[in-house]
């Protein structure tokens, strides 16, 4: 059997998260200069009937019966079986390599759960389409997540602009104009699952005010929908930066991401706001093309530990 090697994209919130766990639209937009690719080579004559399993990026090497049972790469071979009703995975080994940062609201557990349930299929002879990768995809990320919107894996999967409302069938946005981002993240690792859990306790304590934030939020997503469709980018931009104070005052930022938010509109950035769970990771700017390398170099200077600048092509991908 022939080697297997399968990749999935990162992928950036433009705007409505947090809110979107509250069914609330929001947009996300893939990014293709980050990347989890997986190989899966055949083992036949190996001397143990076990499969290894290697993913430096994590320091993963080990056979995948010493993993805890609801790890989500053991959690990934099980349920990519029962779906082709096999029950035993070929002795091979699997390789998972990825350049997305973790705990940075790029999209890494997502990326690394497309990419292996996709080579999974294939090495066993079945590719899956689309919607069975994004459903199984969305298994793995409760693992990580808890209660995931489903926004993560769907936008990765597809790999389209996305307008996302959860339990809702989605739609995929047509840009009008190219899309020139800088992703910057802060340094700060955080978890997702933990700031969403804080979220609802708050929501919980104060119901009126974080409606009144999701609301808001609702009609900034709506409204960044519709400038993207007809191509006023700066309009977008003035939207994300208006999502940032949202965020801020839901408690979701932190004082590192407020500064590289602020360093990104001082350097000329249409908008800026940060993008994910929060609390750290990633914050985005949206910029013109001719200024991106000023910008992210402002945002470096301002303590950015990585900036990366992309491009979402108008019209969508493909
Ligand atoms: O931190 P990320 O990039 O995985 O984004 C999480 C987005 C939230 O809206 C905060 C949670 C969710 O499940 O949609």
């Amino acid at each position: 059997m022939p080697a297997i090697s399968c990749s999935a994209p990162g992928k950036v919130i433009l705007c409505g998260e947090h809110a979107v766990v509250y069914g609330k639209p929001a947009i996300a937009l893939p990014v293709f200069n980050v990347k989890t690719k997986c190989n899966i080579i055949a083992r036949p004559s190996a001397s143990t009937d076990e499969t290894l399993v290697v993913a430096p990026n994590i320091g993963l090497k080990c056979h995948v019966g010493c993993l805890v049972e609801t790890h989500p790469i053991r959690t990934t071979i099980r349920l990519v079986l029962e779906h082709l009703k096999i029950d035993h995975l070929p002795v091979c080994e699997i390789q998972i390599h990825s350049t997305l940062p973790t705990a940075a609201g790029l999209g890494s557990s997502a990326s690394t759960a497309v990419a292996l349930i996709r080579a999974l299929s294939t090495f066993l002879g079945h590719p899956f389409e689309n919607e069975v990768v994004n459903q199984i995809a969305f298994e793995i990320e409760k693992i990580h997540h808890g209660t995931p919107s489903g926004i993560d894996n769907t936008v990765i999967t597809f790999e389209k602009p996305l307008f996302f409302i959860k339990d809702a069938p989605f739609e995929f946005l047509s840009l009008r104009e190219t899309l020139t981002l800088i992703i910057a993240d802060s340094g700060i690792k955080s978890t997702t699952a933990k700031v969403v859990q804080q979220v609802r306790e708050h929501y919980e304590q104060e119901p009126h005010r974080y409606q009144a934030f999701f609301d808001q939020i609702e009609e900034i997503s709506l409204s960044i929908k519709n400038e993207l469709e007809l191509g006023n980018q700066k309009s977008v931009g003035e939207y994300l930066t208006k999502n940032h104070t949202v965020l801020k005052e839901m408690g979701v930022s932190c004082n590192k991401l407020d500064r590289l938010v602020s360093a990104a509109l001082k350097s000329g950035a249409m908008g800026a706001k940060l993008s994910g769970g929060g609390q750290g990771g990633n914050m985005i700017a949206m910029v013109e093309p001719e200024s991106a390398n000023t910008i992210a170099d402002a945002l470096r200077s301002a303590g950015a530990v990585n900036a990366i600048i992309t491009q979402i092509p108008a019209q969508g991908i493909g």
